[in-house]
């Protein structure tokens, strides 16, 4: 096993490479010297300010281009918002615009910013010495996001609902000990516990929650494993003597007939840019741009201290801000090549977050294979697949975004859900009505979690159609005659308005995405077709507040014509917005969506009926979608993948 780390220093800077250290700094200071904003300016965002498509398209390395930084700040004295566009070239703010009426996203700074205020608020710790908790100091609180639930929590000020749970040391799995019916509410301007909401106590739950090692013999543990570990695996090593089959330039990976860019940005985490396939010598592209634009995670309980509970956690708090830095032989295994992903932290200081993606590639069981039975000869290949991976730690939860690269030219993503269910407490003896009880006295309430993907899809080239595929049965008749006949049904989506569409597993429903002017050797157009996975309806009421400020959550797809400054499903600022921002608003425009540049957003619904098995800490749940090629090549892709070698006599057959 082995790790290299990628210089990300030598080589000239692509239009799309996320910012440098000295870029962010830069930035800052170039934003401090013309702006003068206060000196205890939040600096929320520096991130790239992405170049116009035309741009990079046409982007040569002989020509340098002008970067530019996208910067959001936060005056909390003068209670307002500010966007700055930075050319790093010229020196200069080129834009520079007061939003305020919007929150910017909560930092990771004003999340201890926030546990502090509310440890140190006189009515808190009356709430909790009244819940005979001896040390409030092994409280935690976490900042959930306000929502916008009426005028008192307008986006003027800056809010935070927070959340109490209590441990017993600083090691413990803090989420075992909710304190119920108490939310403080946090002005993160004027740094002041407004209000502390106390809707009666119930016990703390008396067990503990740990998952590691040592306290699973703990007899108080949920679970409790007497025997400690087991101790029966062997070691499983992936060898790859000769190292990876991809090259990583800079920001570039090449793998086998792969051409793609890795990015990242402190909202979205992990971005895929210019995914394209190098088909017979011609480099055909498949997807400008690939990311998660938006997430929330809506909680079905109505009880006072969970009815609020839905955080965007993109939007609200940053998926790329809160990235991990993994680690050799534990989050990827084998020969690992990894980027490190550079935020800025409130002071507009440049953060590493070392290791914050993962490229590697893993074997995935067999690609294809037929035997003759007549002859008896074997033809089998093994199927490789190509990992570009980012986990994020959202409070309790983690979320592990995987995009995988296939030789048969199939891409796909998959979440990974894990870490803690967010807990409450219910009354000794009491069963809850919107959850699962994990311990005594200690529940998990029901929550769905949303995601948006923003696929810009380029289907050899950028003038594509979308067209929804059902399959149906014939009516009986002279076309049926057997009864045995289906066909497919294609319906263009034409215009927005009618592109905004919903699951149909059982007539095997998918999108594909073609280009009319570009056919295979079929006379076929060329495609890509959007496969979904498991999915579900969202079930918060079509009025409530959740459902009008994550408008993207009523349906599964929504196709919009491309326009740069749309990026994220629920709008630029979900933080204490009313609602109707994003993929709701701009469908207005129902604008006309055939042989155009159109970007899908597939909303991906994970349903979590919380089990025992889900804690204390809950075992990956996957969800996600592919992106198949459909009549894009002539036949299958993978024929020219060679077969395997063993270790015996060097190759597989009968
Ligand atoms: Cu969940």
């Amino acid at each position: 096993m082995n790790a290299a780390r990628v210089p990300q220093v030598s080589l000239p800077l692509h239009p799309l490479d996320p910012l440098t250290a000295d870029e962010i700094s830069q930035a800052v200071a170039i934003v401090r010297k013309t702006r003068a904003p206060a000196d205890d300016v939040l600096f929320v965002r520096v991130s790239l300010h992405e170049p116009p498509k035309e741009t990079v398209l046409g982007f040569r390395e002989s020509e340098p281009l002008d970067r530019q930084a996208f910067v959001i700040l936060r005056d909390r004295r003068a209670r307002a918002t500010f966007e700055a566009v930075v050319s790093l070239g010229h020196g200069v703010v080129v834009s520079w615009r007061d939003v305020s009426g919007v929150q910017p996203p909560i930092t990771f700074e004003e999340f201890f910013a926030c546990e502090r205020l509310v440890r140190s608020s006189s009515a808190w710790l009356d709430a909790v010495r009244k819940r005979g908790v001896a040390d409030p100091e092994l409280a935690i609180v976490d900042p959930w996001s306000a929502g916008y639930y009426g005028p008192a929590d307008d986006p003027h000020r800056r809010l935070i609902r927070a959340l109490t749970w209590i441990r017993t040391s600083e090691d413990d799995n803090g989420y075992a000990r909710p304190v119920e019916g108490l939310v403080a509410l946090v002005d993160m301007d004027a740094m002041q516990v407004v209000e502390v909401e106390d809707h009666g106590a119930i016990p703390l739950p008396a067990r503990a929650g740990n998952y590691s090692p040592a306290p699973l013999r703990d007899p108080n543990n949920v679970p409790y494993v007497a025997a400690g570990p087991r101790t029966d695996l062997q070691p499983l090593e992936i060898v790859q003597r000769q190292g990876p089959s991809f090259e990583l330039r800079g920001h570039e990976v090449r793998w086998q007939k792969w051409r793609l860019r890795v990015g990242f940005t402190p909202r979205e985490g992990l971005v895929l840019h210019t995914v394209a396939y190098e088909d017979q010598g011609r480099l055909r592209p498949i997807l400008y741009r690939a990311s998660l634009s938006e997430m929330v995670v809506p909680y079905g309980d109505p009880a006072p201290t969970h009815w609020r509970k839905n955080a965007f956690d993109e939007g609200e708090y940053g998926i790329g801000m809160l990235a991990n830095s993994l680690e050799l032989g534990c989050d990827c295994l084998g020969e690992i090549r990894y980027l490190d992903a550079i935020v800025a932290d409130a002071e507009g200081k440049p953060v590493t977050l070392r290791n914050a993606i993962c490229l590697h590639e893993e074997d995935f069981g067999i690609l294809w294979k037929h035997t003759n039975f007549r002859t008896g000869q074997v033809e089998v290949r093994r199927s490789r697949r190509l990992v570009v991976s980012s986990i994020a730690t959202v409070g309790n939860y983690e979320y592990g975004f995987f995009w995988y690269f296939y030789q048969d030219g199939t891409i796909e993503l998959q979440v990974k859900l894990t870490g803690i269910v967010s807990t409450g407490a219910v009354a000794p003896g009491a069963r809850p009505a919107h959850g699962t009880l994990v311990a005594p006295g200690l529940y998990a309430p029901h929550h769905q979690h949303w995601f948006s993907f923003r696929l810009d899809m380029m289907v050899d080239g950028p003038q594509n159609s979308v067209y929804e595929v059902d399959s149906a049965a014939v009516p009986l008749g002279p076309d049926n005659p057997h009864g045995n006949a289906w066909v497919t049904r294609s319906r263009l989506l034409a215009r927005e308005a009618e592109a905004q569409r919903d699951l149909d597993p059982l007539a095997a429903r998918y999108w594909l995405v073609v280009n009319p002017e570009a056919t295979n050797a079929l006379g076929e157009p060329t495609a890509y077709k959007l496969v979904p996975g498991e999915n579900v309806r969202a079930l918060a009421h079509p009025d409530s507040s959740i459902a009008r400020r994550a408008g993207f959550i009523a349906h599964h797809l929504w196709v919009t014509r491309y326009e740069a400054s749309e990026r994220h499903a629920a709008g630029e600022y979900p933080n204490q917005h009313p609602g109707g921002a994003g993929l709701p608003a701009w469908v207005q425009a129902d604008r006309g969506l055939v042989k155009t540049d159109i970007v899908l957003w597939y909303s991906l619904g994970v349903h979590h009926v919380v089990r025992a098995e889900d804690w204390p800490v809950a075992p990956v749940a996957y969800a996600g979608f592919s992106l198949k090629p459909t009549g894009f090549f002539d036949g299958n892709p993978a024929l020219d993948v060679p077969a395997p070698t063993h270790h015996g006599d060097g190759h597989c057959h009968a």
